[in-house]
């Protein structure tokens, strides 16, 4: 039993969930979710407690139905210290959004989930070692099962030097993906096939703009004493007005 949930829903609910995972990215997720095809499965890769997990779910029971696979260690990150699984929370959260029916939780690493994996990808959602070597491993390792048209998404692009170096030189570098989207720190894209010169034009746009949001992004979260960030001080307001 799965419970069909909007955008502001979820917002609601992942308040109570311990994460690092923001609303205007949640949303993109949630769209990448509800077009994802259900002949394939959406790869989420680092679910912690469940933040990405039930936006990813949500958007898939609101949309055409593909299921999420969640795949975790549970051992920690280096993000937070204490060796405690966060998998019994990850699944109580599951349960509460009334959303369990709509995931696979497997714990095991990526390296190990994918051994033996056949189906095919239609999202693959990269928040797991954010190491330049994890992220690249990640999407080493999955690539070759995406479906076409199939996207693709990464965490804490932009701001983490591995996540976003990966995400440059395999995806805005390449000309196998176009329909680049981002919010916060998120940014994802499309397998695609040949495009056209205003296609390809096209994409070269979006990766222009998309450099430019990083560089405000960045100038932001390094400025303490900028214009943006007085100004949330004093009206109270979070980086989410950014994009
Ligand atoms: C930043 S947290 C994920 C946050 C989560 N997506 C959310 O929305 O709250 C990173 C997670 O990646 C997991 N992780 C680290 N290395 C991994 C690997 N090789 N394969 C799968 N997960 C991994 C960690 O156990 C941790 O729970």
């Amino acid at each position: 039993m799965t419970t069909e949930l909007t955008p502001t829903h979820v917002d609601e609910l992942v308040r109570g969930v311990d994460g690092w995972f923001g609303g205007r990215e949640g949303r993109l997720l949630y769209r990448l979710a509800a077009s994802a095809d259900p002949a394939g499965a959406i790869v989420e890769i680092g679910s912690w407690q469940g933040r990405s997990t039930i936006w990813l779910a949500a958007g898939a029971c609101a949309g055409r139905g593909a299921r999420v696979v969640a795949i975790d260690p549970h051992r920690g990150t280096s993000l937070r210290t204490g060796d405690e699984s966060t998998e019994a929370a990850l699944r109580a959260n599951l349960d509460s959004a009334g959303l369990a029916g709509a995931v696979e939780v497997v714990v095991a690493t990526s390296e190990e989930a994918v051994d033996g994996w056949t189906r095919p990808v239609s999202l693959l959602w990269i928040d797991g070692d954010h190491s330049y070597e994890g992220a690249l491993r990640d999407l080493d390792l999955w690539e070759p099962h995406l479906a076409d048209g199939a996207a693709v998404a990464f965490h804490d692009t932009f701001v983490w030097r591995g996540p976003e170096r990966v995400f440059r030189e395999r995806i805005a570098g390449s000309r196998d993906y176009t329909g680049f989207e981002w919010a916060e720190t998120t940014s994802a894209a499309r397998r695609c096939g040949r495009l056209s010169w205003r296609e390809d034009v096209a994409r070269r746009t979006a990766v222009a703009r998309r450099a430019a949001y990083g560089i405000r992004l960045r100038a932001y979260d390094g400025n303490m004493l900028g214009y943006a960030r007085l100004r949330d001080v004093l009206t109270n307001r979070r980086s989410e007005t950014l994009k």
